[in-house]
């Protein structure tokens, strides 16, 4: 199937590792330019060059964190012009709703929330002169299903979703769109680290804590990241353009309602 964005040119934020880079490698073998980030340059190089190898698209790498407006502001002058945004950035930690302060929320509203819109408000002007614009958000799962220990991602996330919502009405006419990617389980460092985490502190083995988060999704499997690339292509195709405002949740049926 034929995308229609050959030529395009893309930011994929946090794409050196898991969700980010699977994004940026779907893109690419769509014909996509890239512009790639992550804080350890070392690593974020080796993802570019690998994408680059395979693809034979340019890939620009700007290392740094997404919660600094300067490295955003880089970011986009870097790419030039823009017609795919993906957000992504690092979740914010577990933690007990009692314990999250003021310093550790607004923490997390600046990874997952400001620093999603500022990008947005940085690309979107472009995109509309152009009359084309593909904005995809990674926010979970935990947006449709808030989970115990998640309550900072689940807040700033659901924040981000309504606020962009709102947005994406806005510039659907200009052939813009804004769409949410909720990913359930996937397996990435974030996940197996994870189990790592909590079988050091429970003295359980980290495998066994794996098998028995698989036992509860119906897919009886996590998602390859390769899988979560494939949607957000499919959510920056030139024939997507009817589709927005929308959060497509990919979690092997563990969302247990059908609307
Ligand atoms: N995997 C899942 O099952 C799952 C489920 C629900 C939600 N999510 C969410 O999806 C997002 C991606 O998850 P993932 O599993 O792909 O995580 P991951 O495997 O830990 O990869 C995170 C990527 O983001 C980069 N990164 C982290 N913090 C950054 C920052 N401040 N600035 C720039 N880059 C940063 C990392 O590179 P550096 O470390 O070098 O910066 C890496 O490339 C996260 O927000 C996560 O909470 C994941």
């Amino acid at each position: 199937m034929d995308l229609h964005i050959t030529g395009r040119s893309a930011i994929v934020c946090a794409s050196s590792r898991g969700l980010g880079l699977a994004c940026a490698t779907a893109l690419a073998r769509e014909g996509v330019r890239l512009v790639m980030n992550g804080r350890d340059r070392a690593r974020l190089d080796e993802a570019a060059r690998h994408i680059a190898d395979e693809t034979g698209v340019d890939v620009v790498t700007v290392a740094g964190s997404m919660d600094d407006a300067g490295l955003r502001a880089e970011l986009v002058a870097e790419a030039g012009t823009v017609d795919i945004l993906v957000n992504n950035n690092g979740g914010p930690p577990l933690r007990d709703f009692r314990s999250v302060d003021r310093e550790a929320l607004l923490s997390a509203l600046e990874a997952n929330m400001i620093a999603p819109i500022d990008m947005v408000r940085r690309v979107i002007d472009g995109m509309v002169e152009r009359r084309f614009g593909r904005i995809v958000n990674i926010t979970s799962s935990s947006v449709k299903m808030p989970l115990p220990m998640l309550d900072m991602s689940s807040g700033a996330r659901a924040g981000l979703t309504g606020y962009l919502g709102g947005v994406a009405r806005q510039v659907a006419r200009d052939n813009v769109t804004i769409n949410f990617l909720l990913p359930g389980s996937f397996e990435t460092d974030r996940l197996t680290g994870s189990f790592t985490r909590e079988g050091a502190s429970r003295g359980i083995d980290p495998a066994e804590l794996a098998q028995a988060r698989r036992d509860e999704i119906p897919a009886a499997r996590f998602g390859q990241p390769a899988e979560f690339g494939a949607a957000c292509a499919f959510l920056c195709a030139a024939t997507s353009g009817y589709v927005t405002g929308q959060s497509l949740l990919i979690d092997g049926g563990a969302y247990p309602g059908i609307l």
